[in-house]
């Protein structure tokens, strides 16, 4: 395995998964069969993230934008992630995992929402890494709801427009203190070769590290992780200082 340094890992690493419907095109199967590939990928990622100490992972999992695919490809996409939060929420528990979702998933399919509300809840009491599932989420969408949470503020006079800080506006999002309280990701990867944010991020990735991969996300294996996470290493960040 690549050589990692213990002192240089970082705490928070944030995925897109991309590339599910292309590994399927490329074996002949339906795309959901790239996504239920895609979840087993994910699950070794999440056990891996555990044992390189790393304290927050933050996937992609499904974008406010994700709703334009057919309904058949959606209503697949959710049966998996109930399938996993049912499969492996014994695990998770297990092994100290703690669950959130970033994004409002009050929308999802019903089942889907009420087993990823059960694992939310049995898994909230535990302190080892914390799993956040980016679900029905898009950045403009978080910053739009936290601005207009300040604006209420605003128009009820408990709040004057000077008072409306950074840490502010950070804490109405759903890395937030309101919510899933998650520190900024150190490093974002993104699989599949196309490099670009898709409104994953946008506030909280102003000074991560970028590290963008050809392999498919159902080919994304615990070596390619540490592979990404030794090339954030070799890094110089400067945050705008010299
Ligand atoms: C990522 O894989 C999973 C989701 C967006 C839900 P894609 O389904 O986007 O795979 P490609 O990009 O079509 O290969
Ligand atoms: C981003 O991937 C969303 C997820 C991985 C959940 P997409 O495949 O939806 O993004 P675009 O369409 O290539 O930008
Ligand atoms: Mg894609």
């Amino acid at each position: 395995m690549t050589e990692l340094i213990k002192e240089l890992m970082p705490q928070h690493v944030a995925i897109i998964m991309d590339g599910n419907g292309r590994w399927a095109k490329s074996r002949g199967v339906p795309r959901v069969a790239g996504h239920r590939a895609g979840m087993e990928a994910m699950k070794k990622i999440v056990d891996h993230s555990d044992k390189l100490g790393i304290k927050y992972l933050t996937v992609y999992a499904f974008s406010t934008e994700n709703w334009k695919r057919s309904m058949e490809e959606v209503s697949g996409i959710f049966g998996l992630l109930v399938a996993f939060v049912k499969r492996d929420l014994k695990e998770l528990i297990e092994n100290n995992v703690r669950v959130e979702v970033l994004g409002d998933y009050s929308s999802i399919p019903e089942d889907a929402r009420r087993s990823l509300q059960k694992t939310l809840d049995d898994t909230k009491a535990d302190t080892g890494l914390q799993f956040n599932i980016a679900l029905n989420y898009g950045a403009r969408d978080e910053i739009r709801r936290s601005v207009e949470d300040i604006a209420a503020k605003v128009k009820a006079g408990q709040l004057e427009p000077e008072d409306v800080t950074e840490e502010l506006i950070a804490e109405g999002l759903w890395t937030g203190k309101s919510h899933s309280y998650t520190p900024d990701p150190e490093l974002i990867i993104r699989t599949s070769g196309e490099e670009r944010l898709s409104n994953f991020l946008l506030w909280q990735g102003a000074y991560s590290e970028f590290v963008f991969t050809d392999v498919l996300w159902p080919d994304f294996t615990p070596e390619e992780y540490e592979k990404c996470i030794a090339e954030y290493q070799s890094r110089d960040r400067r945050f705008g200082g010299r």
